[in-house]
């Protein structure tokens, strides 16, 4: 298969085709083999990734850092930018042209929307968006869709359950555009309070697939005819005001109680971190809730597959 990736920007899931997914998915499974089997190899021996990370993280940085370990490249591990000299003023553009001399990808994680963007003008190699703001997260979105795929491999129509903080929550606007544009039919289910609803731009490129979609406050409604129901967080760092933050937190908690008329192959999904009991620790362990076990250790393969195919020949 002809490597569209190499040497390419992802910033964002609006360019990414579909057999650019089958390359991706293709390159993850050797991934997963590979690390199974030897733990990894030295394919990346000699390339250097740094990671910026303007906004915390836990998920998104490790594994970005495992990934390229354990496929033999270098790291710049920056989780924080308190220690670099931004603190003295050095501007972002500055800072993005600098490590793009030191090496060989970069990837990004800012609080504002449009930077990772912003930043494949300043740099000399490829810039990976690790979540940007309100905006998208398109490697989370790769290997949710990854996940989904891989557990229902012959289902040409799926119900999908997107859940929270749809307004603010940039998983669920990459997941929503790139599952749209699989070539299965989707029927979207877009669960949220009134003010966190799905933006209008997101809505209407899932439209432009012909794609199902419902707009709905209740979750309880539409639990018995999802295959899949992706949680998320309301994101507490995007409200100008924490009143408002505190009486809509806890708007949804899934439990297993509320599973009751489930499919029995229904998968619990949330891109994590958990933060207000939205997931009720009961399911941690539950067999249909893989955001501790597959969703969370695809993260990793689809990051490996992801460095080798931008950073290799
Ligand atoms: N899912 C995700 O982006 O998690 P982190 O914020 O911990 O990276």
């Amino acid at each position: 298969m002809n490597n569209t990736l190499l040497g390419k920007d992802l910033v964002s899931v609006d360019n990414l085709t579909q057999s650019d997914l089958k390359l991706i998915f293709a390159k993850t499974i050797e991934m997963q083999e590979l690390a199974q089997t030897k733990g990894g190899d030295r394919r990346l021996a000699g390339k250097i990734m740094a990671a910026l990370f303007f906004e915390p993280s836990t998920r998104t940085f490790s594994s970005f850092i495992t990934a390229m370990q354990r496929l033999g490249g270098g790291i710049i591990p920056l989780n924080g930018m308190t220690n670099t000299s931004i603190e003295k003023g050095e501007s972002f553009e500055h800072t993005v042209r600098v490590f793009s001399v030191y090496a060989d990808c970069l990837i990004i994680r800012h609080p504002l929307k449009g930077l990772p963007l912003q930043a494949c003008q300043y740099s000399k190699v490829p810039v990976v968006n690790a979540g940007d703001g309100t905006g998208e997260h398109p490697t989370q979105a790769i290997f949710d869709t990854f996940t989904i795929f891989q557990r229902f491999p012959t289902q040409k129509e799926l119900v999908i359950s997107l859940v929270g903080d749809l307004k603010n929550g940039r998983t669920v606007h990459s997941l929503a555009k790139l599952l749209a544009k699989t070539g299965i039919l989707i029927h979207f289910n877009f669960i949220s309070p009134k003010i966190l609803e799905m933006p209008e731009d997101i809505v209407r490129s899932v439209s432009l697939y012909n794609q199902h979609i419902s707009v709905t406050d209740n979750l309880a409604k539409k639990i018995a005819e999802s295959d899949v129901i992706y949680m998320t967080r309301v994101q507490k760092e995007r409200f100008k005001n924490l009143i408002e933050y505190n009486l809509i937190k806890n708007y949804y908690q899934l439990s297993k109680k509320m599973l009751a008329k489930s499919k029995k192959d229904v998968l619990i999904m949330h891109p994590l971190p958990i933060a207000a009991g939205e997931i009720s620790a009961d399911l941690d362990n539950d067999p249909r809730s893989i955001y501790l076990t597959d969703q969370l250790q695809n993260g990793l393969y689809v990051r490996m597959a992801l460095l080798d195919l931008i950073l290799r020949k």
